[in-house]
């Protein structure tokens, strides 16, 4: 069955929720984003970076997709999280994933435009969704790299690069950063319900490791659809690995250590789908 992120980012906005982006590196963290979905009747978006994708292939991930669409029996999305190139998202809409992110924050607007056009464009003939972005996700320390608040999306800004690029979501850096937070993050929901009020397109929220579960509601409620979830998940797969190999006896058998992180990381996974409100939501 091909699951329609599009309407399922619809259902989102009337019922109130937002539908989880999980970060996989592999295919045991990508097995514990899908039983906990499955396990809680939830929409998820299986994400990968664009070091996954080519350290995996293009190829072996949508094949993996073509396989999981055809048997899940809850909507489970492959995305590319994050491409700065358009050709990239191409590729990848070739190799049959349905939702791509075309990422030109780092351009000017105009040049941001044109590439997320070229890639709405090209996307349109495979029925995909395509999130493009606005303002930057920061990086750790990375806001003093930035004038005043220059890393926030504008409402105009915003405004232009939907109704121009003709996307399928709109990705809005509030002041969410990446990996860890040092403080407690501090987003600014006045910029999110102005960008809510100018533009009709589902609005996602990245960064969501660290961001207390008020503010992913909140959030949730001034219109974001989807929240990516990375970091928390890696860790805690490392960390329960670690674990295990620092035990003093050695087990060789691989399939044994990885099934004990399997069942760790589902716990995050289900912890986010609860706070996005995704739970019975399939
Ligand atoms: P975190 O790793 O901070 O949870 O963010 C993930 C993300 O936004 C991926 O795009």
């Amino acid at each position: 069955m091909r699951f329609d992120l599009k309407e399922i980012l619809l259902d989102a906005d009337q019922r109130g929720y937002a539908v989880p982006a999980f970060n996989f590196s592999d295919g045991w963290e990508l097995m514990a984003i899908l039983e906990a979905a499955r396990e809680l009747r939830a929409p998820v978006i299986a994400a990968s970076n664009m070091q996954v994708v080519t350290v995996h292939g293009a190829q072996l991930l949508g094949a993996l997709y073509k396989h999981y669409s055809q048997t899940a029996k809850t909507p489970v999305i492959f995305h590319l999280d994050h491409s700065n190139t358009p050709e990239l998202c191409k590729q990848m809409l070739e190799c049959g994933y349905p939702s791509v992110m075309f990422d030109g924050s780092a351009l000017p607007l105009e040049e941001n435009i044109r590439k997320s056009r070229e890639v709405t464009s090209y996307a349109a003939s495979f029925e995909a969704c395509v999130e493009v972005e606005i303002g930057r996700i920061i990086g750790r320390n990375e806001e003093s790299m930035y004038e005043g608040e220059d890393y926030l999306g504008t409402a105009e800004d915003a405004l232009r690069l939907v109704q121009e690029s003709n996307c399928g979501s709109l990705a809005v850096g509030l002041g969410n950063a990446h990996g860890f937070y040092r403080e407690k993050p501090r987003l600014r929901f006045e910029r999110l319900a102005e960008i809510n009020e100018m533009v009709d397109t589902p609005l996602v929220l990245h960064g969501g490791t660290g961001i207390p579960e008020e503010d992913i509601q909140k959030a949730i409620k001034n219109g974001i659809n989807k929240v990516n979830v990375g970091t928390e998940l890696h860790f805690t797969y490392l960390s329960t690995l670690q674990k295990q190999l620092s035990e003093d006896t050695f087990e060789p058998n691989v399939v044994k250590h990885m099934e004990h992180v399997v069942e760790k990381v589902k716990e995050p996974v289900k912890k986010w789908i609860r706070i996005c409100m995704a739970e019975n939501k399939a």
